[in-house]
This record gives structure tokens, C-alpha cells and sequence, in this order.
């Protein structure tokens, strides 16, 4: 009897011109478009198998190996029925000989390698990771122009923004941007890469584990409360991130850190302003956050003054973890300023050379 099963793997992304907003909640269409970079397979992963089967009598997905709650019409199945369509309609329609598959139940098992919602995009790898699994066991997914039957990465993008937006970017590697994008039915509103990794093999991004528990706030909730109540966000959507989008893409181009750092950084800290803008206000940074900032801002100062260049950019998600990108030649300087001022606790939820990074709990969370 033959098994039909796929595992594949996915990275989390760090957005440095954030997503936050909803024009759509159901399509999860965005209010403006983002940019990310796509940390590398061997970092911050989720991990999905997928199988079919004719006699399984449900579909189950495990998370870290705890059964999650299918919710009917909810983002998980309109992920699965999207699959299921277009292994109908490109695979099984073309030939009556292929299995059925579309019509069997799935068991989907996925394992984070790093803290599950706690600000740190497990959303993003989880739905990127959950797709390209189910688009593999499927067929559908190939990089042979020969076969034009089945799907693009930007096409699988689509897929994986209807889990979960930020998943979208995570369908490439290196620097992608999520398009804003103006169809209602949002075939428009994909991923596109911006520039792989290899075109600046240097950047880094160093991540701070300042609180792995779970947030108070899920991004899809905050988001959501943002768009109902912030004036600053419609500023933000009109007048500021079209020309940031325009300006990061321009600084990666020409790899031009101090632009790519000042904007990353500008953008992370509006994002925060927007949260708490919103009523009732949504605090995600706490004081450990802000000591990280304070230093940050600190080092980049005393090096503009000394070469006129910046050393290090931070950006924050929905949560107090700050990521810090920098360039190779800094990262040994950056990580000893770290440790000196935050203190590491032993434990840590990730292999080296995370540990480095983790724990610093903050006196009082907010
Ligand atoms: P985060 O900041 O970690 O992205 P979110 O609030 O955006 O937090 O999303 C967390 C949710 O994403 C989880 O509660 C779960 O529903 C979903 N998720 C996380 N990891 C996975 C995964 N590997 N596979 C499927 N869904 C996942
Ligand atoms: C702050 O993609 O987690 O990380 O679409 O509701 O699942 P949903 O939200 P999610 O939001 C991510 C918000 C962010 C910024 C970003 O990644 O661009
Ligand atoms: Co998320």
C-alpha cells in the first residue's frame, strides 16, 4: 500500500516594514504592504508533516504534538480547502488514474524549534511550513517550467496569507516584500523576493529572547482593535510606508545599511506607536525592550560620530523580543555589549548560538 506523506520546513520572517492592519479579515487582506527578511532554514523553524489517507475519519492537525482546534470556517480550513481546489482542478481533473487525494482526511503534525505566539512570527513559519507540506503531499509544488499545472512560490503565497498574513514572505527566502495589492478578491496581494539572501551575505539578525511566553494580545486581535480605533494608522497607511517600501527596497538594492538600518528602525517604532494608539492602548514592548533600544541607539551614535556610519538596527514584533540586525563584521561587538548589559539565564529554548540571547526577564511586564 503506498503512503502518501510530505515533511518540509519553513523560517520564520522579520518584518522591517511591518504589517499591521486588515482591509479584509476573512481573505486577511492587509491595510499597506511589508518587508521582511527570511531568516535561514537552520535558525528559527517550524517543521510539518502531512499526510493522507482514505481511512483516517478526521483531519487533525498536532502542534508541538498538543491536538489544535479546527474551527470551522476558520483560517486553517480555508488554507485546506484552497489546497484541496487546486489539487482537484491542476492534478486529479487531468488524470483519472491519480489518487484522491483531495478527498481524504489529513493528520498534519508541526514542531517550532523556538517559542510558539510569543512575538517571535511562529504564525508566519507555521502556515508557510503547513502549506508547502500540503502543496508537496499534493503535487503541487515544483520549480519545472515544464509543469505549469502546478504552483509558483508567489502562488502557494496566496495560499499561506490566508492562514496567516505575515506566512506569506516566508514562501522565500532572503528579502521579501508582501504587496499591498487592490483586488477585493486579493489574487493581487502576494510575495515577491525583493533580493535573496546571497546579494548581502552579510546581514545578520541577532534575536534577543526577552519573554517566551506566550503574548497577552494575539497579533490578529491587536490588529484588528488598531484598525477600528487608531487615527495614526490611516496616516501611517497613506503618507508613510508607500515611500518607506520604496526607499528599504532601494537601501537593500545597494546595500546601503545606514538607509536599510534608520528606516527598519523608524518603522518598528511607529508600528508601536500605532499599538498604542489604539483604544484601549496595546503594550508589547516592555522595560527590557526599551534598555535594548536605549543601547542600540546609543552604540549607533557613538559610532556615526566616530566613522558617520550606524552598526546595528533594531525592530520589534508583537511582543517585548527584540531582533537586531547587523553586519558580520559588527556581530562579535554587538553580542558582547549585549550580554554585558542584559544578563543570560541558563535555560534557553533554543540551540546554540541563541542561548546567547535568552531569558533577561524583565522586573515588572506590563
Ligand atoms: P506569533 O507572534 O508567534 O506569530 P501569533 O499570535 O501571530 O503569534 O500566532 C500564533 C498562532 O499561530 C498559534 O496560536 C497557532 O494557532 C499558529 N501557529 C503557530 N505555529 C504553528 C505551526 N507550526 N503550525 C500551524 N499553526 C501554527
Ligand atoms: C507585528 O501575520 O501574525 O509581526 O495575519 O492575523 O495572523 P495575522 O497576523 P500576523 O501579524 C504579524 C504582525 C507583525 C508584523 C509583520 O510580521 O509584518
Ligand atoms: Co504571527
Amino acid at each position: 500500500m503506498s503512503v502518501f506523506q510530505a515533511t518540509t520546513s519553513a523560517p520564520v520572517n522579520i518584518a522591517c516594514i511591518k504589517y499591521w492592519g486588515k482591509r479584509d479579515n476573512t481573505l486577511i487582506l492587509p491595510t499597506n504592504s511589508s518587508l521582511s527578511i527570511t531568516l535561514s532554514q537552520d535558525h528559527l523553524r517550524s517543521t510539518t508533516t502531512a499526510r493522507a489517507d482514505p481511512t483516517f475519519t478526521e483531519t487533525t492537525l498536532w502542534l508541538n504534538g498538543k491536538v489544535e482546534d479546527i474551527k470551522s470556517g476558520g483560517r486553517l480550513e480555508r488554507c485546506l480547502a484552497q489546497l484541496k481546489k487546486m489539487r482537484r482542478e491542476r492534478i486529479e481533473a487531468k488524470d483519472p488514474n491519480t489518487p484522491k487525494l483531495s478527498e481524504w482526511n489529513l493528520h498534519v503534525a508541526s514542531f517550532n524549534n523556538f517559542p510558539t505566539a510569543a512575538g517571535l512570527a511562529s504564525s508566519a513559519s507555521g502556515f508557510a511550513a503547513l502549506t508547502s507540506s500540503i502543496a508537496a503531499l499534493y503535487g503541487l509544488s515544483s520549480f519545472d517550467p515544464s509543469k505549469p499545472s502546478v504552483s509558483s512560490p508567489s502562488e502557494l503565497s496566496l495560499v499561506a496569507r490566508l492562514g496567516s498574513g505575515s506566512a506569506c514572505r516566508s514562501l522565500f527566502g532572503g528579502f521579501v516584500a508582501w504587496e499591498v495589492g487592490s483586488s477585493p478578491t486579493g489574487e493581487d496581494s502576494l510575495a515577491v523576493q525583493v533580493a535573496p539572501q546571497e546579494h548581502w551575505p552579510t546581514m545578520h539578525a541577532l534575536i534577543c529572547v526577552v519573554n517566551d511566553a506566550k503574548k497577552g494580545t494575539s497579533s490578529t486581535s491587536g490588529m484588528q482593535r488598531t484598525v477600528e480605533t487608531s487615527a495614526l494608522l490611516q496616516h501611517r497607511i497613506k503618507n508613510v510606508v508607500p515611500a518607506r517600501m520604496q526607499a528599504i527596497e532601494k537601501a537593500i538594492k545597494d546595500k546601503d545599511f545606514d538607509s536599510f538600518a534608520r528606516i527598519t528602525m523608524a518603522d518598528s517604532n511607529q508600528f508601536h506607536a500605532v499599538a498604542l494608539d489604539t483604544a484601549p492602548p496595546i503594550f508589547y514592548l516592555n522595560d527590557v525592550s526599551r534598555s535594548i533600544i536605549a543601547v542600540v541607539e546609543e552604540l549607533n551614535r557613538v559610532s556615526y560620530e566616530k566613522t558617520g556610519h550606524l552598526v546595528a538596527a533594531y525592530t520589534f514584533d508583537a511582543g517585548p523580543n527584540a531582533v537586531v540586525y547587523t553586519e558580520s563584521r559588527n556581530v562579535k561587538q554587538i553580542i558582547e555589549i549585549i550580554v554585558r548589559y542584559f544578563p543570560q539565564v541558563e535555560s534557553s529554548p533554543f540551540p546554540d548560538p541563541f542561548n546567547l540571547f535568552s531569558g533577561s526577564q524583565p522586573a515588572a511586564a506590563p
